[in-house]
């Protein structure tokens, strides 16, 4: 039985505002996406990790690997898709291809959220396997409001409500099946991976999630990032 990782770096990043893609963007020397395939390429128990790059990019990545002298044996670089829901479904045609048992597992990482714990991805694995479906969450510090046409309709019980983050982990043939059955107007409202298994009542299991497992997004998340790094967090 195999373990996969996915990082998903088939974006361009326009909330950055950047014309170089935000995972290219370098925290106290080092690019986002180098961060991160270290962290991940830490994690000995994964077998292949599946980079999905926007196609213009995938170039400029190879030499970035090549410059931080990341090893490229367990690395296989694809294209993404126009959507982040089409990058996932391009990663698992991949996976198919070298997937060898319905149990093996994938974890499918962010490329811009370079405080991936080893923890996180270890429990991630272990989860999944058991539990067929996973994904990190951290749970709600503020009240949260459900708000329809600027007014307050509810409050939703704050023990219940959680921030999902990346990862989101499945065995291959649930996610597989899970993808390969979604309607064109589920597709539509999807911003998370966990949802593509919630949408086909698959049950997701939660893992704990980290505050320093931050997605890069703005131009603030970087200075967040930069200040991370700086307390000596990035372990
Ligand atoms: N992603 C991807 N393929 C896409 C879109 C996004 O693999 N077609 C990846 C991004 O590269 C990123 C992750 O999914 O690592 C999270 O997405 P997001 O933060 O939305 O990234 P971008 O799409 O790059 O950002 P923006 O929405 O600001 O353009």
């Amino acid at each position: 039985m195999k373990n996969f990782a996915v990082i998903l770096a088939g974006g361009i990043g326009q909330r950055m505002g950047e014309s170089l893609p935000k995972q290219f963007i370098k925290l106290s020397g080092c690019p986002i996406i180098i961060l991160t395939i270290r962290r991940i390429l830490s994690v000995l128990e994964f077998d292949k990790i599946i980079i999905v790059i926007h196609p213009d990019w995938k170039q400029y990545l190879q030499n970035q690997i090549e410059e931080y002298q990341i090893s490229t044996e367990k690395i296989i670089i694809i294209s993404g898709g126009k959507e982040r829901l089409d990058s996932i479904k391009n990663s698992l045609k991949q996976i198919m291809l070298i997937s060898n048992s319905p149990d093996d597992i994938v974890v499918i990482c962010d490329a811009v959220r370079p405080f991936v714990s080893k923890e996180i991805l270890q429990n991630s694995i272990k989860m999944s396997r058991s539990h067929g479906a996973c994904v990190c969450a951290l749970p709600a510090i503020d009240t949260m409001l459900y708000v329809e046409n600027n007014i307050i309709t509810s409050v939703p019980l704050r023990k219940n409500i959680f921030h999902g983050q990346a990862p989101d982990s499945f065995q291959v043939s649930i996610l597989n099946e899970a993808l390969n059955s979604l309607t064109e107007d589920e597709k539509k409202i999807i911003t998370g991976t966990a949802q593509i298994c919630v949408l086909k009542h698959i049950p997701v299991y939660t893992i704990p999630g980290d505050i320093k497992n931050i997605k890069i997004t703005t131009p603030d998340d970087i200075k967040i990032a930069e200040n991370i790094l700086q307390m000596g967090e990035n372990k």
